[in-house]
C-alpha cells in the first residue's frame, strides 16, 4: 500500500457529536481533540510525513462568542500540556495562519512551540489556526507586488513560492469528516492535484481505522496530474 506523504484533514462534525449526546459544543471539540492525538499517532505508524489539520478557519469567528473563547482556550492549553511530548516524538509543529486576531498569550505560546521544534525532522503537524485559503492567496501576491516581480513574468511558481509553507508537499489526500463534501477554503491552492476522501464519521469518532479506509481509497486513485498516465497514445494504439 502506497501510504501518502501529506494528508490534510477537514476536521468536522464536533458539534454533532456533541449534539447527539446533549452535550455543549465545546465537548465536541475536546473530543475532537482525542481524536487528533489518535490519528497523529496512526500516522506515525503508519508513516505518514506531514498531518494538515483544519483547526480554525477565518470565517469561524463568526460563531458565538463562547464558542469562540473556548477554542482559543483548548488551542492554548493543548500547547502548554502537549508541547514537549511533540518534541520529544520529534514532530516539527506549525501553526499556519494569520497571526492577527490571536491573543498575545496564545502568539507567544504558539511562537515558543514552533521555535522548540524548529529542528524536528521525522514528520510535520500543521495546525491552520485563523487560515483562509483566499487570504494565504491574497498575503502571497501582496508579497509578490512588495517584491516587485514583473507582472509579465509571474508564473505558478511564484504563488507556490510565496505561500505559508512553500517547503512542505502538496497534499497527496484531503479528508474531510461529517458528510460535507466542500473545500471550504481549506489550502485551495495546494490542493490543485490532491485526492479527496469524504467520510460520514463525525472527527470525534475519528480513527486508525478510518484512516487506513482513506489511504486505501486514495490507492484505488489513478493520479494523473492532468497526464495519461500508462494509456498508449493515439498513434501508438493506431488510431
Ligand atoms: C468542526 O466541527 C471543528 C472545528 C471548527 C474545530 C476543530 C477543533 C478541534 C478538533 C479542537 C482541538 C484542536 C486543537 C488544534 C487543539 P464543527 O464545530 O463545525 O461541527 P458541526 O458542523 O457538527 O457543528
Amino acid at each position: 500500500m502506497q501510504v501518502p506523504q501529506h494528508i490534510a484533514i477537514i476536521m468536522d462534525g464536533n458539534g454533532r457529536w456533541a449534539r447527539a449526546r446533549r452535550r455543549r459544543r465545546l465537548e465536541g471539540h475536546r473530543a475532537g481533540l482525542k481524536a487528533i492525538r489518535r490519528v497523529l499517532k496512526a500516522c506515525d505508524e503508519l508513516g505518514v510525513s506531514v498531518l494538515s489539520l483544519y483547526a480554525f478557519s477565518t470565517e469561524n469567528w463568526t460563531r458565538p462568542r463562547t464558542e469562540v473563547d473556548g477554542l482559543m482556550r483548548l488551542f492554548a492549553q493543548t500547547l502548554d500540556r502537549e508541547i514537549d511530548e511533540l518534541n520529544r516524538e520529534g514532530v516539527q509543529l506549525r501553526i499556519t495562519g494569520r497571526r492577527d486576531g490571536l491573543s498575545p498569550a496564545l502568539l507567544r505560546k504558539i511562537e515558543s512551540s514552533e521555535e522548540l521544534t524548529r529542528h524536528n525532522q521525522d514528520r510535520v503537524l500543521n495546525l491552520l489556526i485563523n487560515y483562509g485559503g483566499r487570504a494565504e492567496i491574497v498575503d502571497a501576491v501582496k508579497k509578490l507586488i512588495a517584491a516587485g516581480v514583473d507582472p509579465a513574468k509571474l508564473g505558478d511558481e511564484h504563488i507556490t513560492g510565496a505561500l505559508y509553507n512553500p517547503d512542505l508537499p502538496e497534499p497527496d489526500l484531503v479528508i474531510r469528516t461529517a458528510g460535507e463534501q466542500r473545500i471550504s477554503n481549506f489550502l485551495i491552492w495546494e490542493t490543485a492535484y490532491s485526492e479527496f476522501h469524504f467520510t460520514e464519521t463525525l472527527w470525534p469518532d475519528f480513527d486508525k481505522a478510518d484512516l487506513v479506509e482513506a489511504i486505501a481509497a486514495f490507492n484505488a486513485r489513478e493520479r494523473k496530474f492532468g497526464g495519461l498516465n500508462d494509456e498508449p497514445t493515439d498513434a501508438a494504439a493506431g488510431r
